[in-house]
C-alpha cells in the first residue's frame, strides 16, 4: 500500500479539513504533529530511506530523536491537505544528534515542516515524559478562544475559571487547566520552550491574541481538548456583560468529585 492511502494520512487530511470547517484554520493557519512508531514506518519505507536532509535550528531533546513525525508544512493550506496531502504533510525523522530531520515522504514541491516545528518537537518532548502515550500535538486559531484570551488578564487561573464557570464539561475534560502565554513572535525557539514549560502541566496552552495548543494520545483527544475550550469560550464570549448564571464553585467541585479528577489548585477556592 502507498503510505498516501495509509491510515495516517487519511487521519491527517479528516482533521485538517475538518478544523478549515470550523473556521479556525484560515489561509496556512494552523499545524500539526503526529508521532509515529518505527513499525509503523517500516510497513510502508526502508528504514533507512531520506529523499534529503531538513536543518531544525534547534536541537531536539533526546527522548524525540530518531523519531518520525508525520507533520503539517509550513505555508500550506488545511483547506489543501485532503486533495494533495503528498505536497501539504511530510513524514520526517528527527536525526540522532537531534539537530536536523530526514525527510522520508512528502513535501514534494520541495516544502519543509511547519515554522512552528520548535514548539511541537518540545511539546512532544514535554508531553512524552509526563505520559509515554502522547503522539498528538495540534495548533489552531479558533475564534472565540482568541476573543477570549483578548478579554481576560494573562493568567492561567483566572482564564481557567472563566471556562470551568461558563461549561461544566469544562472541568471534566481539562481538570488540569489551561496554561497561558503572553503574546509572543511566533515560529520561534522562545515559544517553544515556553510552550513545552507550560506542557509539563496541561494539555492545552493559550497562545494571547494567536491560538492555542493541543496535546493528546490521539487525534481525538487534542482536537476534543480544543474544541471543549472553544465552544466553552463561544458560551463565555456571548454571554459576557450580561450573565445572569455561572456554575457555582460547589458545582465544579462536586463534577471533579464525581469524576475522580484532581483539579488544577488555586483556580476554585474549596469551602
Ligand atoms: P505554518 O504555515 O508555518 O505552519 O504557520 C502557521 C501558523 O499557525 C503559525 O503560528
Ligand atoms: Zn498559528
Amino acid at each position: 500500500m502507498n503510505f498516501s492511502e495509509s491510515k495516517y494520512v487519511k487521519e491527517m487530511c479528516e482533521i485538517t479539513a475538518n478544523m478549515y470547517r470550523q473556521g479556525w484554520d484560515e489561509r496556512n493557519g494552523g499545524n500539526i504533529s503526529y508521532l509515529l512508531d518505527r513499525d509503523q514506518v517500516r510497513e510502508f519505507f526502508p528504514i533507512e530511506k531520506q529523499i534529503r536532509k531538513i536543518e531544525l535550528g534547534f536541537v531536539a531533546d533526546e527522548i524525540v530523536r530518531n523519531k518520525f513525525f508525520l507533520v503539517t508544512g509550513t505555508g500550506k493550506y488545511f483547506k489543501n491537505v485532503e486533495k494533495d496531502p503528498e505536497n501539504n504533510l511530510g513524514l520526517v525523522k528527527i536525526s540522532k544528534d537531534g539537530k536536523e530531520a530526514g525527510l522520508i515522504w512528502g513535501f514534494k514541491d520541495g516544502g519543509k515542516f511547519t515554522s512552528e516545528f520548535p514548539a511541537h518537537l518540545m511539546s512532544h518532548a514535554a508531553r512524552l515524559k509526563v505520559n509515554p502515550k502522547n503522539r498528538v500535538i495540534m495548533h489552531t486559531h479558533p475564534l472565540y478562544t482568541i476573543c477570549m484570551g483578548a478579554c481576560l488578564p494573562v493568567d492561567e487561573k483566572e482564564f481557567t475559571r472563566a471556562l470551568w464557570k461558563s461549561n461544566t464539561e469544562a472541568v471534566v475534560v481539562f481538570p488540569e487547566g489551561i496554561g497561558v502565554l503572553p503574546c509572543m513572535v511566533c515560529g520561534t525557539t522562545e515559544i517553544g520552550q515556553a510552550t513545552a514549560e507550560k506542557m509539563k502541566k496541561h494539555r492545552l496552552v493559550s497562545w494571547t491574541n494567536h491560538g492555542i495548543y493541543g496535546a493528546g494520545e490521539d487525534i481525538d483527544e487534542a482536537f476534543g481538548l480544543i474544541e471543549t475550550v472553544e465552544k466553552t469560550a463561544q458560551i463565555y464570549m456571548l454571554t459576557i456583560d450580561h450573565v445572569e448564571n455561572v456554575i457555582p464553585d460547589n458545582v465544579i467541585i462536586g463534577l471533579a468529585k464525581l469524576w475522580n479528577l484532581k483539579m488544577m489548585p488555586g483556580v476554585i477556592k474549596e469551602k
